[in-house]
């Protein structure tokens, strides 16, 4: 068994782009679920490059799978999940001018923050995960948060791919996941996943949760672009009839 977390952000980037209303975040939602996806993934980032709290609100009442919101440790951030009060809320690092998240959030580091914050979220009946890399001490510290969960970053292996040197990766992945669930962490993987490099990690047995982005709205895009392209010429043909 093992469940498939869809991240619609990139929706919203296409959206902003243009500054109206299409395409909408909750519309791609919809599909996502119709389709087979098993939750929504959502980063609300603080500087609300893509979805916007309106548009967590929404999905929140409209869905009926699963929202992970995706969150920094920031004060804000976490009074804004607070109130909305997702099913799951996945705890990430956040840099004002990555193009996505870059790394695992620092479980030792941030410690007593990410404890805290836990406790908080989890007071509401929210899921915690934290989004952390495939390593043993950052486990470790995780488990001691109280989260219930962890995502593996799988950004590491998934650049490494194309280079034929992905295979120490892996295997930190393979052990990170026996090691998590070892302690009774649930485990999940995500970043950079795609139609290529996901065999060897759905392989691995503990991680029971794929939350992927990118690549899926990617292939989306030329999944369906010829019927886009075929419908405008219909309508195009239909003005002029
Ligand atoms: N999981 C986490 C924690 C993430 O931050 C992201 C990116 O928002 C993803 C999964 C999805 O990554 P990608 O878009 O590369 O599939």
């Amino acid at each position: 068994m093992f469940r498939l977390g869809v991240n619609i952000d990139h929706i919203a980037t296409l959206r902003n782009a243009r500054g109206g209303i299409e395409p909408e975040p909750v519309v791609a939602a919809g599909i996502v679920e119709k389709s087979g996806g098993d939750s929504i993934v959502t980063h609300l980032r603080e500087d609300r490059r893509h979805i916007r709290d309106e548009d967590v609100f929404t999905l929140k009442k409209t869905i009926h799978t699963r929202l992970n919101l995706e969150m920094s440790i920031n004060k804000e951030i976490v009074e804004r999940a607070l109130e909305i009060v997702p099913y799951q809320a996945t705890l990430v690092p956040e840099k004002r001018a990555e193009l996505t998240t870059e790394g695992g959030l620092d479980a030792i580091k941030y410690f007593s923050e990410i404890k805290d914050i836990t406790a908080e979220l989890t007071k509401k009946g929210i899921i915690v995960s934290l989004f952390i890399e495939p390593d043993r001490k950052q486990i470790e510290k995780a488990k001691e948060t109280g989260a219930r969960m962890i995502v593996i970053h799988t950004g590491h292996y998934a650049g490494l791919f194309n280079t034929g040197k992905a295979a120490e990766e892996l295997r930190r992945i393979t052990e990170s996941a026996q090691f998590a669930r070892q302690t009774g962490l649930e485990v999940a993987a995500g970043h950079g996943l795609n139609y290529q490099n996901i065999f060897p990690v759905a392989a691995i047995q503990e991680i029971v949760e794929f939350n992927i982005g990118h690549s899926i709205i990617s292939k989306a895009l030329f999944k369906g672009l010829d019927k886009a392209v075929r419908e405008m010429r219909d309508a195009i043909r239909e003005g002029r009839s």
